[in-house]
């Protein structure tokens, strides 16, 4: 192939990395790919026959392949790797040349990356990818942040691979700075939040109803027709029926109950904590994958600790009823909590954050598209600066019409011993933020005894500090 023809590079040919790049190749769009494993520059040649694909070992030669200005996506594990390539790739490349980083990197990271490229007058982005493998291949949600020229160049290859709904792409412009990589990390905690919520309600129906995995599949198949239309709902569906070709039980049974993380769901909830944004559906579900992964010990416990545990007595039928809207209205909270979140980011880093845009380009593509991202977005479309989505009317409605059933659900919860600290939470959530007096008075009052931090007056503005033991001040 001759050189400087082809239109983007990628470097970092792995599972998203060479599926992303042939997506690019279909569109026609000729794409260079750099991996220093010569097998998977191999496995790209042959993948890429007959379309305008190359791919190298060599950085030099990857770099001599594109055309100017440069546009070089990475997609290497988020870290060291992602600081590494960057130092491979800018001595070779020229003013107003772009770096995509792709991967999920920390969006500090991202800030101090783009400072440092700046001053070398390269341009950088942080791009959020989601869609796993076969989102990569025929159609991910796309979260790009940086400088918005820099966009511009490479907007026609992002709008071409994107997944489409409504046959508008699912990528925008989001902001500047790291605010892509920052709006694909609130997207993994909200994606920590669901799959937590899942995993309660295959536990209430499992264990608390004792029902088998084509009934699970059943009733999550069911539930994808409607309100609760989801990817995750879809291929939790497709979990149950899977079948164990080792033992030909069913698979979701074999597999151990330990969940693994990478760590955006852990860096949301500690982001959400430096803002002082409440995120407790996503805290719970870093929690308890905390939990998970302390197996052996549970295994002790599970023989010592007795508390509250037996079958479910009630109405089996109105019970799954009032877990899919227990569901709902989890649902809700969780994504609700999400973007409060990046409303204050928003404030806070500058990003200029357009939410209507952030909930219409996760309507496809992405882990968390679901049917109501069309309620989400419709609610930021009638007010941009809605604080919380609690208080749009018509979610407010569906929220109110359905928040009986998740107390119910949480109170059987309690009553089998079943752990659901993320309806819970969400719960807690949804009453503290109804509660227009909360005990934290109480707090304060504590805080001024034992302290002297001071508290304020309900009835004068100031700060006050009281001796709490004497009767009087
Ligand atoms: C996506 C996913 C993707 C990845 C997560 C898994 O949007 O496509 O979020 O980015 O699957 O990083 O994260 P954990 O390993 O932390 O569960």
């Amino acid at each position: 192939m001759a050189a400087t023809t082809f239109d983007i590079g990628m470097v970092g040919l792995g599972v998203m990395g060479r599926n992303l790049l042939l997506n690019m190749a279909d569109h026609g769009y000729g794409v260079a790919g750099l991996d220093t494993d010569a097998s998977k520059v191999q496995a790209l040649k042959s993948e890429g026959a007959g379309k305008k694909v190359e791919a190298t070992v060599d950085v030099k030669a990857f770099v001599g392949l594109l055309k100017s200005p440069k546009a070089i996506i990475l997609l290497v594990p988020a870290g060291k790797a992602v600081d590494a390539v960057i130092g491979q790739l800018t001595p070779l490349l020229n003013v107003g040349d772009l770096i995509i980083d792709a991967g999920n990197s920390q969006f500090k990271d991202t800030d101090r990356r783009a400072r440092e490229l700046d001053a070398k007058q390269l341009h950088f982005f942080g791009m959020g990818v989601s869609g796993g493998e076969a989102g990569a291949r025929h159609g991910p949600s796309l979260m790009p942040g940086g400088p918005r020229e820099a966009y511009e160049h490479v907007r026609p290859i992002l709008e071409a691979v994107a997944a489409k709904v409504q046959g508008k792409p699912c990528v925008t412009y989001l902001g500047p700075g790291a605010c892509g990589h920052y709006v694909k990390m609130v997207h993994n905690g909200i994606e920590y939040g669901l799959m937590q919520i899942l995993a309660e309600t295959y536990d209430l129906l499992h264990r608390g109803l004792d029902m088998d995995n084509f009934e699970l599949a059943k009733i999550f198949e069911h539930w994808n027709q409607g309100e609760l239309g989801s990817f995750l709902i879809e291929i939790t569906a497709k979990i149950f029926r899977k079948l164990d070709s080792k033992t030909g039980k069913h698979l979701i049974d074999m597999v151990l109950d330990v969940a693994r993380q990478k760590g955006t769901g852990k860096w949301t909830s500690q982001e959400a904590m430096d803002l002082q944004v409440p995120l407790l559906t996503v805290d719970a579900a870093v929690g308890l994958r905390d939990m998970s992964a302390y197996e052996q010990e549970r295994a002790t416990a599970s023989k010592l600790l007795h508390g509250a545990h037996g079958a479910f007595g009630g109405d089996a039928k109105a019970f799954v009823q009032h877990l899919a809207h227990a569901c709902y209205v989890a649902t809700v909270v969780t994504y609700a909590q999400g973007f409060v979140m990046m409303r204050k980011a928003s404030q806070t880093y500058g990003y200029n954050l357009n939410l209507e845009e952030v909930a219409r380009i996760w309507r496809g593509g992405c882990i968390i598209r679901a049917a109501l991202l069309d309620d989400i977005r419709a609610a930021f479309q009638a007010q941009p600066d809605l604080p919380n989505l609690l208080l749009d009317p018509k979610i407010s409605q569906e929220i109110m019409k359905r928040q009986r059933e998740l107390r119910s659900v949480v109170r059987a919860a309690i009553d089998l011993g079943i752990p659901a600290a993320g309806l819970m939470n969400a719960l807690a959530y949804f009453d503290a933020y109804r509660t227009a007096r909360l005990p934290s008075n109480l707090t304060q009052a504590q805080r001024d005894f034992f302290g002297a931090h001071t508290y304020e007056r309900i009835d004068e503005k100031g700060t006050f500090h009281s001796r709490w033991d004497a009767d009087f001040d």
